[in-house]
């Protein structure tokens, strides 16, 4: 837990993604609070890993600690330590995170699930550098940097008056909106490369590529577990077509299948006849959502593709009510 570690590089080239490296290197040096937010898979211990890497405390503990999966009784001695006697069980004094993170990161992972009682102390940390632990009352002094993760709305819990707003502030000197994966999809190819050669080094696994059709149908993918999701599809992927390309019919069925509008779109003149305008306009609305996907919902990207002016597209988007998904898990 309390090594110094190796920082794993972090794929992507979308625009939404350079802003993030181009933060990281610019915050990383610093001892800035950082808030990290974006949903469950977008990377945010990659990136608290990252901005620990790249600060002068790298070769000092970067400490994790998920609020939400430790019961809240027992949160905070694990944050703050306590001493022999502090509670039943307490046989030993033993230190906490924060004393553990001395000269490093503590990083604090779904931030949103600590108690009230203990934002009050958490705040207190944030600003005068030292706490008390449980049972204890000798103050502690630690130099730590603090960056925090959620994948909630944090202006929702506190006008839910579930999060205190003078820590909000305290924790987000600097802010980073990780991009969920359906937006930034043109970095669905390199990130599916990546995996697959790191299945390759690390467990002697991998496909020999992907088919022109499983690249377009994973670029399309919605990927609601965002890049955690991609990278359990590729190792799946690695184990089940070893050394082959991976064709359409591999992929799991979901993704094969995007929820596309039913379309029955003949090429033939069936014997019955067709509905003319509501064949072509079928035709048309998935041609528009499979460009629209490819692009990440880039509308001049999506009218190049296909042969449409910017205001032309928008128009048939507006007509038909086609809005981008919020799709989420
Ligand atoms: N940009 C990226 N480049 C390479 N790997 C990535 C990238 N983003 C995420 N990953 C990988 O995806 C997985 C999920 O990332 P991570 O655990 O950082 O997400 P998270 O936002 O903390 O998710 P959760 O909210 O569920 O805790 C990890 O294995 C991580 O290495
Ligand atoms: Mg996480």
């Amino acid at each position: 837990m309390a090594s110094p570690r190796v920082a794993r590089p972090l794929i992507g080239d979308h625009p939404s993604m350079r802003k993030v490296l181009r933060v990281v290197d610019r915050v990383g040096p610093t001892d800035s609070s950082v808030l990290i937010l974006g949903e469950s898979g977008t990377g945010k211990e990659l990136v608290a890993q990252a901005l620990h890497a790249a600060s002068d405390r790298a070769a000092r503990p970067l400490v994790p600690i998920n609020c939400g999966a430790i019961p809240a009784q027992l949160l905070e001695s694990e944050l703050f330590g306590h001493v022999k006697g502090a509670f039943t069980g307490a046989s030993q004094s033993r230190p906490g995170r924060f004393e553990l993170a001395d000269g490093g990161t503590v990083f604090l992972d779904e931030v949103a699930e600590m108690s009230p009682a203990l934002q009050v102390k958490l705040l207190r940390v944030l600003q005068e550098r030292c706490f008390e632990p449980v049972g204890s009352d000798r103050s502690v002094s630690v130099d730590v940097r603090v960056v925090a993760a959620t994948n909630r709305d944090l202006e929702v819990e506190i006008e839910a008056g579930r999060f205190r707003e003078d820590l909000y502030y305290r924790l987000n000197v600097v802010e980073l909106q990780l991009p969920p994966l359906r937006g930034r999809a043109s970095d669905v190819p390199k990130l599916a490369a990546f995996f697959n050669e790191r299945n390759g080094t690390h467990r002697r696994r991998a496909v020999a590529g992907f088919s022109d059709e499983a690249m377009a149908a994973l670029v399309a993918y919605g990927w609601p577990g965002n890049v955690r999701e991609l990278e359990n599809v590729v190792e799946r992927l690695t184990v089940f077509c070893a050394d082959e390309l991976v064709e359409l019919e591999d992929l799991p069925a979901k993704i094969v299948r995007p929820r596309m509008p039913k379309a029955n779109l003949p090429l033939d003149l069936p014997d019955d006849g067709v509905d003319l305008r509501a064949v072509l306009q079928a035709l048309e609305e998935r041609l528009i959502l499979q460009a629209l996907q490819r692009t990440a919902w880039n509308k001049n990207q999506a009218a190049h593709l296909l042969g449409l002016n910017r205001t032309t597209l928008v128009e048939k988007l507006k007509k038909r009510g086609l809005l981008q998904p919020h799709a989420s898990a």
